[in-house]
């Protein structure tokens, strides 16, 4: 009986295993379908970064993009952009996600411990923009006002150093959007972006001293000196030829899209023209796509773990397994999924080259599994304990009857829980944008980063999720409605 008990335990965990299993190939197939073209380099950019890097007409643009192109075509080479923000530019680098990153990045001893910088191709400055009227005039003024900058920039490090805690925005255009909105008394920027976001703004001005001088420079993987070799040559060359004077002269005399009046004007502007709604069309795939099958995930591996765990609870066994499980739940409900998503894609998959929809299904899915986990296995205390034994003196099997007695209440029970786990699940999949991902967030974020108006894309985003929330709650209502109905 004992050992008849033990193998229809073993099965049902092995079955569920090799669903975990199967869901994993599955997924890794189809993106090794659809993975991009190999060979020719790959480099790293925030493309809101007018006019070094910025996206214009869908495609990435900007003084440092036409630098690196040329770059590349002298060294015979083409180059694959990733546009990531700031803050992992010089971490995909350094892992090895990308060869190299051009994103008007200051040298710095700290970053040089972290990746090899080609000769700089441009100085630049720190400066600070206020409004107008603002009584900030100098430096010193800074002190107990709110400081806006963009994450992880040397703007920032300048300022936590010397003055305090600044407020930190996913890019410059934020932080001056926020600076608009009065959420700040002033930003600090580098000085290129700054002269185009006050031209563009007769409300801003820059103060005239500046707070760092600084050197832009190519980043390059420690690990490749021959590429940080050819690169400088190029641009040595370049420099000799005028070629870096003339790219900086032609986007130099750009001037920043501006904004439009009036409401029409402004949906025009912020999804009509240039074809900006599809940054929303794609977006809301990839968080489809990634939600979809992270939940899968979450609720195969949930089940499992919540099986053990509760089996564990009731009757002793599976003793090593549950206490895997703990392990798993205490790691994955401690830390935050965003850091859980970082280290996948940076550390446990930092030397090879995977979707990153993958990453991200699998970092989610994993998050995901742990919450459900636990919801499965109140569901399982839930059930009288009465079941188990009418169905074991009945002669069935434990794992049968777990699986055809107790699950499917269980399941009931939880319902409205899993619910909202897999609500909570659609809407956390917007930190996608730190990997890269050109989620339905990111997407709202690139138009507001060309269109430098944060009211119309940000409603946009928040009305399709809110959608897509209440389309799914009603589907939950709906089953559950169903469920109801068979119970009577
Ligand atoms: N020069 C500053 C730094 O290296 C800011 C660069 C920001 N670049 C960007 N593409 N957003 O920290």
């Amino acid at each position: 009986m004992q050992m008849q008990r033990q193998t229809e335990n073993r099965s049902c965990v092995l079955r569920c295993c090799l669903s975990v299993l199967l869901t994993i190939a599955l997924l890794l197939g189809m993106s090794s379908c659809k993975k991009e073209e190999q060979g020719g380099l790959t480099m790293a950019t925030d493309a809101a970064f007018f006019p070094y890097d910025y996206v214009e007409n869908g495609e990435i643009v900007g003084i440092d993009i036409d630098i690196v192109h040329e770059v590349a075509r002298r060294m015979g080479e083409r180059v694959r952009i990733e546009n990531m923000e700031f803050d992992s530019v010089i971490a995909a680098v350094q892992s090895g996600k990308v060869d190299f990153a051009a994103a008007g990045i200051t040298v710095s001893p700290d970053r040089e411990k972290q990746v090899n910088f080609s000769r700089p191709y441009a100085v630049a400055q720190q400066v600070i923009i206020v409004p107008v009227h603002s009584t900030i005039a100098q430096e010193s003024d800074l002190v107990g006002v709110r400081v806006g900058v963009q994450s992880g920039t040397t703007g920032d490090l300048y300022v936590k150093e010397h003055i305090g805690e600044p407020e930190r925005y996913s890019n410059g255009a934020m932080a001056v959007a926020a600076l608009k909105a009065g959420k700040v008394d002033a930003v600090v920027l580098d000085n290129l972006p700054a002269e185009k976001h006050v031209s563009h703004n007769a409300r801003l001005k820059i103060l005239p001293t500046p707070l760092t001088e600084e050197a832009y420079a190519i980043a390059v993987r420690k690990d490749n000196p021959q590429l940080l070799e050819a690169i400088n040559n190029a641009l040595d060359a370049m420099d000799k030829e005028g070629v870096l004077a003339r790219i900086a002269a032609e986007y130099g005399e750009k001037a920043m899209p501006t904004e439009e009046q009036g409401i029409w004007a402004s949906v025009h502007n912020n999804f009509v023209k240039d074809g900006r709604w599809r940054y929303l069309a794609n977006g809301l795939w990839v968080t489809v796509e990634i939600s979809f099958f992270a939940a899968l995930i979450g609720i195969v591996l949930g089940a499992l773990i919540g099986i053990v765990r509760s089996t564990a609870d009731q009757t002793g066994r599976l003793k090593w397994l549950d206490y895997f499980c703990r392990l798993y739940l205490t790691v994955i409900r401690g830390t935050p999924v965003v850091v859980q998503l970082l280290i996948i894609y940076f550390v446990i998959f930092g030397s090879v080259e995977i979707s990153k929809v993958l990453v991200a299904i699998v970092a989610f899915g994993l998050n995901s599994g742990a919450y459900v986990a636990e919801i499965i296995r109140s569901g399982i205390m839930s059930v009288d304990k009465g079941q188990m034994e009418a169905g074991r003196s009945l002669g069935l099997g434990y794992g049968y009857t777990m699986r055809s007695v107790i699950m499917p209440q269980a399941f009931k029970n939880v319902l409205p829980a899993l619910g909202n786990e897999f609500i909570v699940l659609l809407k956390e999949t917007s930190i996608c944008g730190y990997i890269a991902l050109q989620d339905l967030t990111k997407g709202g974020n690139i138009i507001l980063s060309q269109t430098y108006d944060a009211f119309m894309p940000l409603m946009a985003v928040a009305l399709i999720y809110l959608l897509m929330v209440v389309g799914l709650s009603h589907l939950l209502k709906k089953l559950e409605k169903r469920l109801q109905k068979n119970e009577r």
